[in-house]
């Protein structure tokens, strides 16, 4: 999930990096990967975890997120109230989503991983408390990665799914991401993606009554706003640039929310905070894949979720894009 663009500086201040790990962390961290770590660094965090990139004896560098529950973001650095458009919710101040997290992103990267389509990092291990992944030494995209991950993506997605959602409860950003499995994608979308985080911003007041009518609106009329009905696809399901790592010349998929989708929900979602050669990733796609008809209008009802986990997380900055979002895929029909 994708932070807001303007934290407060003192406040993003509070996750910088450093070279300091405490003792019980890194001795949990070898016990898990049952091997001595070399050397740590700490590269900050969000979302409750803390990340850090660990040398290991043989040569290897790995990517750990540790759970960071005994602090929130907002206390960490300061004692002064951020912004309201900045405050995360109540379920993120908790931090409460960090177990199940590690489990459903450790089974995503897997899952996702199977297909031998996209590049996805090796799971190096996983526990209620932390997750260890390879290391992938980012550089810059190019266009010809860029095409070549619009391909990969793809094949990714024709590897597909036994049903819409996935057999694991999922988590986004601390918030709990129902996956309940079904056989209808418009249906699933609708109760798993859209309505609970409707509900969410509305007990806490960053959405109105007339607000969450509209959504439910949506949700009322998907499946004439859906397109043509298709198998589920094996997706990624928060396939936002910051999720992509560009290496070796090709794009690398990491943090998934994974499950059985509709394949353009990635697609919407890499559209909508933009990604580098977005044109030539998607032209690239339809060269393997063609979409349906109308799969520009479409976008707007795939970017609702993330919009609406937005709103939920950060408050009413994120409103009036969910609100647009809304309005267009209510005429996509
Ligand atoms: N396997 C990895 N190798 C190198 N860097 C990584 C790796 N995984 C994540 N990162 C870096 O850490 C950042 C945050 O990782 P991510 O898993 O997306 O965390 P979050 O759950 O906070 O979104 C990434 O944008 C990337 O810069
Ligand atoms: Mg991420």
């Amino acid at each position: 999930m994708r932070p807001p663009a303007a934290w407060p500086a003192r406040w993003s201040a509070c996750s910088s990096p450093g070279n300091r790990v405490d003792p019980g962390t890194r001795a949990r961290l070898e016990l898990l990967l049952q091997s001595d770590i070399t050397a740590v660094r700490d590269l900050g965090g969000q979302h409750g975890a803390r990340h850090y990139r660990l040398h290991l004896p043989d040569g290897r560098a790995a990517f750990a997120k540790v759970a960071d529950v005994r602090r929130t973001v907002h206390q960490e650095g300061n004692e002064a109230e951020p912004p309201a458009a900045a405050r995360p919710s109540r379920q993120f101040q908790a931090g409460q989503g960090t177990q199940p997290g590690f489990a459903a992103e450790a089974a995503g990267l897997r899952w996702l991983a199977k297909a031998g389509a996209v590049p996805v990092p090796a799971v190096l291990g996983q526990d209620t408390t932390c997750l260890v992944i390879e290391w992938v030494a980012a550089g810059g995209p190019t266009p010809q990665a860029a095409a070549g991950f619009g391909r990969d993506l793809a094949a990714l997605h024709k590897a597909g799914a036994a049903r819409f959602g996935a057999p694991w409860p999922g988590e986004i950003a601390g918030l709990p991401l129902p996956n309940d499995q079904a056989e209808s994608w418009p249906d699933w979308y609708a109760t798993n993606r859209l309505l609970p985080y409707a509900r969410i911003a509305r007990d806490a007041g960053t959405l109105s009554g007339a607000d969450v009518r509209l959504m439910e609106s949506v949700a009322a009329r998907i499946s004439g706003s859906a397109g043509p009905a298709e198998p589920p696809s094996r997706i990624h399901g928060d396939c936002w640039s910051g999720n992509v790592l560009w290496a070796g010349g090709r794009g690398w998929l990491i943090d998934p929310a994974a499950h059985g989708g509709h394949r353009e929900t990635d697609l919407a979602m890499l559209a909508l905070f933009g990604a580098p050669y977005l044109d030539h990733i998607l032209a690239a796609y339809q060269e393997v894949a063609p979409l349906a008809d109308g799969w520009r209008a479409r976008f707007p009802l795939h970017q609702l979720h993330p919009l609406l986990v937005h709103v939920c997380l950060f408050g009413a900055a994120y409103r009036n894009d969910a609100l647009a979002a809304a309005r267009a895929a209510a005429s996509a029909g």
